[in-house]
Order: structure tokens, then C-alpha cells, then sequence
């Protein structure tokens, strides 16, 4: 590889299986919004870990609360309590509005949890028969790489050579209400969706979709369950991007973002009816809810709070709309998002060209399918910064 990164690439190419194809860049430093290269390059990161660091690289706040708890607890188990994961819990608790979060670690497990809490509340809950709970989810969404959640993909290259997959897993089209409410049967339990699917090319719903899915999960007893692991904690212009759509759920997950962009932190929130069915033995995990997780999190969703990171995003993000709306060409098909996530979609498969040709300009973003390239800056970014980022891609467009 060029730039003399073969001696990082080549071990990697070596001891790694080929599961990403990263973009041709070795990274050693980065600090707010920018990254270094090995040879001191310097980039502004437009995708920020796919929304996991929302506050920057290193952010001072955070790294001080992680250092400071490194002093003291790191790791207890759920053997044993500790005296910050309560703290987290009613932070966590009070943002969200549910009664209880479990917490886990990375995004996939919260979905797991997810899925095992709608199976059991349909057992003990809704009186479901033993073995006969179905789960919805929506065509082209991205919930994770588990068993579990690859079972809700409908995605070939998610899917193909790891079956069996899980069953009673129905999949009907996003934005489409009807297609949910024909989909139910008695034995439906839960809905799991995006409020908008990042993965999938940021696609942004109807206005009217989640308000009529609230309502036909309600008229059919069905739990609804908004995967915000991408959107949430401030991303869209708001806290969370089902506001933006006047609803609420009956479960939430989060991850990326509430470990601050140095620590894996997630949690499923949910309100006492559907969390109560968890008794002790039936769910867990070795590193979740751990003191150093506790402490990143408190700090993560302080920084959100503290700096108005949904604020930021909503008025950076209409204006980076505007302005990249401004400029493109004829190339372009749409762009799209809310708040600082922005898919710019192509009429033709070129979004991973595009990406290599920013990376050389000095901007880091990544093609999130064949046409689509993904914007979503730390959002702390500042509108010089921004402005810097949207001169890059108006050259790149130009060229
Ligand atoms: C909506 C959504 N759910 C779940 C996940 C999985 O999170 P993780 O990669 O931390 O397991 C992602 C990751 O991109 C996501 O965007």
C-alpha cells in the first residue's frame, strides 16, 4: 500500500480475516474533529465512527472521567455491585424517561436483549403459547452482526452461509404502515425498526409512519422497539430521533455514542412491564454495567447535555443540507438526513469513488451503500470546520 503503510496493512492483511475493507489510511492520532495519518496527514472525520464519537476524539471530559475511575474500580462483574452503575442507570433513566436500562456493551448486544425481552414479555406478558413469539423487523435495516440480529437482516451478504437463523422473524418493508399491520398475527410480540436506517443509506421515513406504526403496535398489543444505536444521543437534532416524529416507544436501544467514542457502552431501556420479565440467571454480561462503562457513560451523556450537541446538530445540520443542496450537480439524486447524519445519494454506484477521492483532499467519510456516502461529523464540529469539509466536497463534486 502506499505511503509506506504496508508495514500496518500487511499484518493486518496477515492475522485478520478480510470481514472490513477499510479505506486506504493508516491513522495514528486524532483530537476533536481531525485525525492524523502515520505521516502526519491530517483529515476532518465525516463519519466519526459510524456516530460512536458524536463528541470528538478524546474528548478532555470524558477521557478525565475514564482516567479517574481507572484509579480507582475498572471491573467487578455483576457478581458483586459497585458504586457508580446506579448513577449511570438514573442518568440514563431520567434522559430516556423508561423506568429501567439494562446495560450492556456494544450495540448488537443491545438489540440481543432487546429480542429476548419481547420473546419473554410474549410469554409472560402478552400470553403467547411456549415457542411461538414473532418479532417484525424492517426490510434493509441494520440492527448488528449477532445471530440474533442478522436473523432480522435482509440482507444477502449479512445472511448467506450463516444460517439456520433465528425463526419467526417477519420482515416487511420500512415506511410502510400497512405492510407492518398485515404482517401482525396473534402470536407478533414486537417491532423492531430504525426511526431512520443509517446503514441501509440514511433513509428517512414519511412523516406520518411512525405516528401510524405507534398506533398499530398500541391497537395490537405489540411492543414497539426503536433502535437508536446510530440516531440517538443527540445525532438527528434531537436527543432522540423518534422525537422529531411526536412518538414514544415501548423499548429504546442505544449504543455508539454513550461510550463517548472510547469505551463500548450500550443499553436496552424499557419501562417496569416489559424489564421485570429479566429475573435473575435468565440475562447478563461479564463487562456490562461496569464501573469504567458507568463512568464513560455519566460523562458521555453529560457532554451531550452540557455542550447542546442536539442543538449543534440541528442547526449545522439544516445548514450543511443547504449548502451541500446548493452546489450539486446534475450527478445527484438526493441528499437527505436529519440533523448531522446526511446521506448524499448519486444516480450512479460511484459513493465508494467519491470517498477515495475526499480521503485524498483531506476528508474521511465512507459510502454506506453502492450510491450513497455518508456525512456524520463529531458533533462538535464548528461551521469553520464545516465550511473547511463542505469546500472539500464541492472541489471533489466539481472535479
Ligand atoms: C442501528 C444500529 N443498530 C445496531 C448496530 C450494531 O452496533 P455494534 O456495531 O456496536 O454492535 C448498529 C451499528 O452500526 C446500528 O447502526
Amino acid at each position: 500500500m502506499a505511503g509506506g503503510w504496508s508495514k500496518y496493512t500487511d499484518k493486518v492483511d496477515k492475522y485478520c480475516p478480510k470481514n472490513y475493507e477499510p479505506l486506504p489510511v493508516v491513522l495514528e492520532k486524532g483530537e476533536g474533529v481531525f485525525v492524523w495519518d502515520t505521516n502526519g496527514g491530517k483529515y476532518i472525520d465525516m463519519l466519526s465512527a459510524y456516530s460512536a464519537l458524536s463528541h470528538g476524539h478524546r474528548h478532555p471530559d470524558i477521557l478525565k472521567a475514564m482516567s479517574d475511575q481507572c484509579e480507582k474500580l475498572t471491573l467487578t462483574s455483576r457478581a458483586f455491585h459497585n458504586n457508580i452503575m446506579g448513577d449511570f442507570l438514573e442518568k440514563l433513566c431520567n434522559l430516556t424517561g423508561f423506568e429501567k436500562a439494562m446495560p450492556m456493551n456494544t450495540g448488537a448486544e443491545a438489540v440481543e436483549t432487546a429480542m429476548k425481552a419481547i420473546r419473554k414479555w410474549a410469554y409472560d406478558v402478552k400470553g403467547v403459547p411456549e415457542n411461538k413469539a414473532r418479532i417484525i423487523a424492517a426490510a434493509n435495516n441494520f440492527h448488528g452482526r449477532t445471530s440474533g440480529a442478522i436473523s432480522m437482516s435482509s440482507k444477502a451478504a449479512s445472511t448467506t452461509g450463516f444460517g439456520p437463523l433465528l425463526p419467526c422473524i417477519d420482515i416487511v418493508p420500512f415506511d410502510d404502515a400497512r405492510a407492518l399491520e398485515a404482517a401482525i398475527r396473534p402470536e407478533t410480540a414486537g417491532f423492531i425498526v430504525e426511526p431512520i436506517q443509517g446503514e441501509g443509506g440514511v433513509i428517512v421515513p414519511s412523516d406520518d409512519y411512525f405516528p401510524a406504526v405507534r398506533e398499530i403496535c398500541d391497537r395490537n398489543n405489540v411492543l414497539l422497539c426503536i433502535d437508536e444505536i446510530q440516531t440517538g444521543l443527540a445525532r438527528t437534532g434531537r436527543m432522540f430521533c423518534f422525537e422529531h416524529y411526536g412518538i414514544r416507544p415501548d423499548m429504546l436501544t442505544l449504543g455508539k455514542a454513550l461510550g463517548g467514542g472510547v469505551y463500548p457502552v450500550s443499553a436496552m431501556c424499557a419501562d417496569d412491564e416489559v424489564m421485570d420479565v429479566f429475573t435473575a440467571g435468565t440475562h447478563g454480561s461479564t463487562f456490562g454495567g461496569n464501573p469504567l462503562a458507568a463512568a464513560v457513560g455519566i460523562a458521555s451523556l453529560d457532554v451531550i447535555e452540557h455542550e447542546n450537541l442536539a442543538g449543534r446538530a440541528a442547526e449545522l445540520g439544516d445548514y450543511f443540507i443547504g449548502r451541500l443542496s446548493g452546489f450539486a450537480d446534475s450527478s445527484i439524486k438526493e441528499i437527505r438526513g436529519k440533523g448531522l447524519l446526511i446521506g448524499m445519494e448519486f444516480k450512479v454506484p460511484k459513493a465508494h469513488e467519491f470517498a477515495l477521492k475526499l480521503l485524498k483532499r483531506g476528508l474521511l467519510a465512507k459510502d454506506t451503500n453502492a450510491a450513497t456516502i455518508r456525512f456524520a461529523p463529531p458533533l462538535i464540529i464548528d461551521k469553520n470546520t464545516l465550511d473547511e469539509a463542505i469546500a472539500i466536497i464541492a472541489n471533489v463534486l466539481k472535479n
